[in-house]
């Protein structure tokens, strides 16, 4: 009998050890993967199982231009786009791997509209009316264009699409 019982609980406590080291590890290499300095100083909440899309999303799509937000183009112009890496508006972005495709893929159409049917896929933000509708009243300059938001938007660099420049205050 007892030495049974010696023997169930050093299987218990060999579990424990087991257990914990697990996590820590696991601990450890999440912590890393979301330690995305961009996304974190980001203002918009997103759900918890869209963080990692939109950390991922900022990490390939930030790095030529602005990350765009995702509420100013349809649901299809995200899709054509991720789904064409390799005809990027005159350019080829390499190295996208289907798994992360697949994640900004859930954040993008997560944070979209689709558009209505017969209604023409937009390929610009300036086609785009869900960016005109995000922006009622404004006067946006002619021609809309990624490298023109930072005029208004002082934090863009932040993924931050709600601090205003000063003089929209
Ligand atoms: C290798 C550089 C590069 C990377 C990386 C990149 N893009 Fe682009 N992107 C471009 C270029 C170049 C243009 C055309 C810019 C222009 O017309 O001023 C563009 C344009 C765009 C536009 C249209 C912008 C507008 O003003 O209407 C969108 C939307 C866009 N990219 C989304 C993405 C997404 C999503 C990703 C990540 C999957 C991404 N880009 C990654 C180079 C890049
Ligand atoms: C001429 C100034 C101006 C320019 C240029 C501009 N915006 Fe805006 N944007 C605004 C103002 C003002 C608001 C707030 C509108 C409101 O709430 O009525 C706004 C609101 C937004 C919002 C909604 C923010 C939120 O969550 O409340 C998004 C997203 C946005 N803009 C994206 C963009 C993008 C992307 C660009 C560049 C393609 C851009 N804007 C260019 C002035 C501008």
């Amino acid at each position: 009998m007892k030495p049974d019982k010696d023997r169930k609980r050093y299987i218990l406590i060999l579990i424990s050890i087991v257990t914990i080291s697990w996590s820590i590890i696991m601990g450890s290499i999440t912590t890393k993967a979301m330690a995305n300095p961009i996304g974190t100083k980001s203002v918009d909440m997103v759900a918890e199982r869209h963080r990692v899309g939109k950390e991922i999303y900022l990490e390939n799509c930030s790095t030529c231009h602005i990350a765009i937000p995702p509420a100013v183009l349809p649901t299809e112009t995200w899709k054509t786009i991720l789904e064409n890496p390799l005809n990027h508006y005159g350019t080829r972005l390499e190295g996208i791997i289907r798994f992360n495709q697949v994640l900004m893929w859930q954040y993008l159409s997560t944070y979209s509209r689709p558009i209505s049917v017969n209604e023409t896929e937009p390929k610009f933000i300036a086609q785009s009316r869900y960016f005109f509708a995000l922006h009622p009243g404004v006067e946006v300059p002619s021609p809309v264009s990624h490298t023109s938001c930072v005029e208004c938007h002082s934090r863009v660099s932040d993924f931050d699409f709600r601090t205003l420049t000063e003089e929209w205050q």
